[in-house]
């Protein structure tokens, strides 16, 4: 985006460029001196002005009213959905212009529009932990040169429902239950599961809610969803329908379910962290905008699935994705509430060039977004909170109301006016580029009902299923069977089974057997060709920019092998910590010395990607340590890389953990290093139970 052509100012006047948001102060923190809100200099706001020492505080203290009084309205409520989230800035670069399919400015010549993308958890509130089974939020604000657009996705590719009006019925089941307000941040329970199971609806994204994809290892691995069928409009009126896609560069990974539990104890904030270190590290998180292109017709169908039916996808073997640009997360934000707390997404704001087609769950987020933002962000004018602001010009007539930070002037704010001179005009079609919407005809009767073609619940419930490799497979069953086993009553446990039954007979008896209930008899829908696209599994070794890589150290440790691998991970764009019995520094055996970043008190294996035990005559003592046996057998079990150099290898073998897929072990650190970085960029080694 060049400042040349489009002028960085909003409502209120304030140059908000992302280059004077990145250097210059903001207007509220200007200056060296604390102040009052109003600019008076503070002399002292460590004390409270008192009659005498010991005496009763005075009323008259203007800054101690001020400073409690504000911090008494500090607080301002969760989203109702969504709390939990983590966001940065960045940039959209196109690669290939679209002009053939849309006019949108972002789209149709090559530049870079600055973006900004916040993830989340769906059900737990703002405190809950990040590592919860549960879908994430993928919501990117496209500040175009034509105003906003607003891509409000998940990192699932189809929803619960299908039509909006039964959002709140999903949400008042998944969120803790009211009467006790238990349990926080997970669906393992009674009141989702009874809702579920008399909803068929929900079967094809139960099964994804149930499998490694709602327990990322990182939000910089995760698949990004538009999830509805949009409607792209190109300059002669053409149209197409779109499904968008975000590819990530790093890879689609997850954690293993016991990971994700220990992480929520030890870690809470782990997708945040990673989010964090890996822009400040510049390991900068990168997807691919990619597009699933489908020919506009009457039917909006495609290959017989409705593209208006939101519990559907379309494989990507049947309309490929192609990609278009790439997204670049390169600015952690400066205020966490200012930014990540009060950006407000919805799923109605488009740009020319971008419309809604007639899926009903779309439609009531057309509604929804802006009417909890009234609340949620004190009133009408939450686009002027710089986070919201568009780059684009405005001049939208909106007067007054609460928290209004524009000073309007003129006289005319309605239309037409003479007043003003007629101004703000209208941009008609042939007069520029004004939002305009794409004449279609729309028929039929007034009615509350579905379309017949929404009626198939399991075909692509099984599909999924069938789609998945075996250990994904158990992965789903294990999923099920912990969630169920937390359902007390055992007519939803059955109802549930039901459901499974009408998408396959080994999930439904493999969950049923964990249960100890009989597995019902069910029609699964037959002649399901698989998606090998919906599956993770890793063939070949992938980047591992970001992650991070534990070297167990002590004193003694081998200086030039701990130096080798710290150059091999470090120059793969990873982290590399020492992690050792004591923290400060350590010894080395060429009589150096080397700093452990992490104590064996402290970290748990949960926290790395990877983790190899250092050579050195430090390694000797390392074998009696609990702990490190304990933490070297979890990273096996969780399928990690482990690796050994020299002395460090009768580490693992007393852990008896130095043989199998993925363990990396040699006589020195340079015979393992370039193994080591493969391994981690294979990200598990599922072969190895
Ligand atoms: C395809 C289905 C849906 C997707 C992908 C989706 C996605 C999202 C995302 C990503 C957020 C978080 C935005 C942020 O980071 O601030 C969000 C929030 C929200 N969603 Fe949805 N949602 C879906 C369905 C719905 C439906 C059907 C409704 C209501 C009818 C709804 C209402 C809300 C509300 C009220 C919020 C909170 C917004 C705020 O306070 O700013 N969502 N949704």
């Amino acid at each position: 985006m060049s400042k040349k052509t489009v002028d960085p100012r909003s409502a209120d006047g304030h140059d908000q460029s992302p280059e004077r948001e990145a250097t210059s102060p903001h207007w509220e923190q200007q200056g060296d001196t604390l102040t009052t809100s109003l600019g008076v200099r503070v002399s002292d706001t460590d004390n409270s002005l008192r009659a005498g020492s010991r005496g009763p505080t005075l009323l008259e203290d203007f800054h101690l009213r001020e400073k409690i009084m504000h911090f008494d309205h500090e607080r301002i409520p969760e989203r109702v959905v969504h709390a939990r989230g983590a966001a940065a800035h960045g940039r959209f670069i196109l690669d290939t212009p679209i002009p053939e399919h849309t006019s949108a400015a972002f789209l149709t010549t090559q530049r870079e529009t600055p973006v900004f993308l916040r993830f989340s958890t769906v059900a737990g509130s703002r405190g809950s932990a990040d590592t919860a089974r549960d879908v994430r939020g993928f919501a990117v604000k496209f500040y175009t040169d034509e105003g906003n657009f607003d891509l409000v996705g998940n990192n699932i590719p189809v929803f619960f429902i299908q039509d909006g009006i039964k959002f709140p019925d999903v949400i008042h089941a998944a969120k803790p239950e009211p009467d006790r307000e238990i349990p926080q941040a997970q669906t393992a329970h009674d009141t989702f599961w009874d809702f579920a199971s008399l909803t068929p609806e929900s079967a094809h994204m139960l099964m994804w809610v149930m499998s490694d994809r709602a327990i990322p290892r990182s939000f910089r691995t995760m698949e990004g969803f538009g999830v509805h069928t949009f409607r792209l409009v190109n300059e002669e009126g053409g149209s197409t329908l779109v499904k968008f896609h975000w590819k990530p560069v790093a890879g689609i990974h997850s954690l293993v379910w016991e990971e994700s539990q220990k992480l929520g104890g030890i870690d809470p904030d782990f997708h945040r962290r990673d989010l964090w270190n890996a822009i400040e590290s510049g390991a900068f998180p990168e997807w691919e905008l990619g597009l699933q292109l489908m020919p506009d017709s009457d039917e909006q169908t495609f290959h017989g699935i409705d593209l208006l039916d939101p519990t559907k996808l379309v494989p990507e073997e049947l309309a490929p994705v192609t990609r278009i640009g790439r997204l670049i997360l390169d600015r952690n934000p400066a205020n966490f509430f200012a930014e990540t707390e009060q950006v407000a997404f919805c799923a109605g704001s488009f740009v020319r060039g971008i419309e809604p087609t007639d899926d009903p769950l779309l439609h009531a987020r057309l509604f929804s977004y802006l009417d909890t933002q009234i609340t949620r962000l004190g009133g009408p004018n939450f686009a002027q909170i710089p986070i919201n602001r568009p780059l684009a010009p405005v001049n939208d007539n909106l007067r007054d109301g609460f928290a209004q930070q524009a000073v309007a002037a003129g006289r005319a704010p309605y239309v037409p006016n003479s007043v003003g001179g007629g101004c703000p005009i209208h941009t008609k079609d042939g007069n520029g580029r004004g939002y305009t919407v794409l004449p279609r005809s729309v028929d039929g009767p007034k009615v509350r009902e579905r379309a017949q073609s929404f009626d198939d619940h399991y075909t692509q419930a099984a599909l999924f299923w069938q789609s998945m490799a075996a250990v994904e497979r158990t992965h789903i069953v294990d999923a099920f069977s912990f969630e169920l086993s937390h359902v007390e009553t055992v007519a939803i446990q059955e109802r549930v089974l039901g459901v499974l039954a009408d998408i396959d007979a080994e999930l439904t008896s493999r969950v049923a057997a964990n249960l100890g209930l009989d597995a019902p008899a069910g029609s699964p829908p037959a002649g399901v060709e698989p998606s090998p696209a919906l599956s993770m599994m890793v063939t070949e070794p992938g980047p591992i920019d970001g992650r991070v890589i534990a070297v167990i150290a002590a004193d003694g440790v081998d200086g030039v092998g701990l130096d080798a691998v710290r150059d091999a991970v470090e120059g793969a764009n990873a982290v590399l910590h020492v992690v050792a019995p004591h923290g400060g520094a350590l010894q080395t055996s060429g009589g150096g010395s080397a700093v452990a970043t992490k104590t064996l008190f402290g970290a748990q294996s949960v926290e790395f990607d990877a983790v190899v035990v250092a050579g050195g005559s430090g390694a000797e003592g390392l074998s009696a340590m609990p702990a490190l046996t304990l933490f070297l057998q979890e990273a096996y079990r969780h399928h990690k890389t482990l690796g050994a150099w020299a002395e460090g290898r009768s580490v693992l073998a007393a852990a008896a953990v130095a043989a199998g897929p993925g363990v990396v072990s040699g006589e020195s650190a340079e015979a393992i290093t370039a193994e080591l970085v493969d391994a981690v960029g294979m990200h598990r080694h599922w072969d190895r139970s």
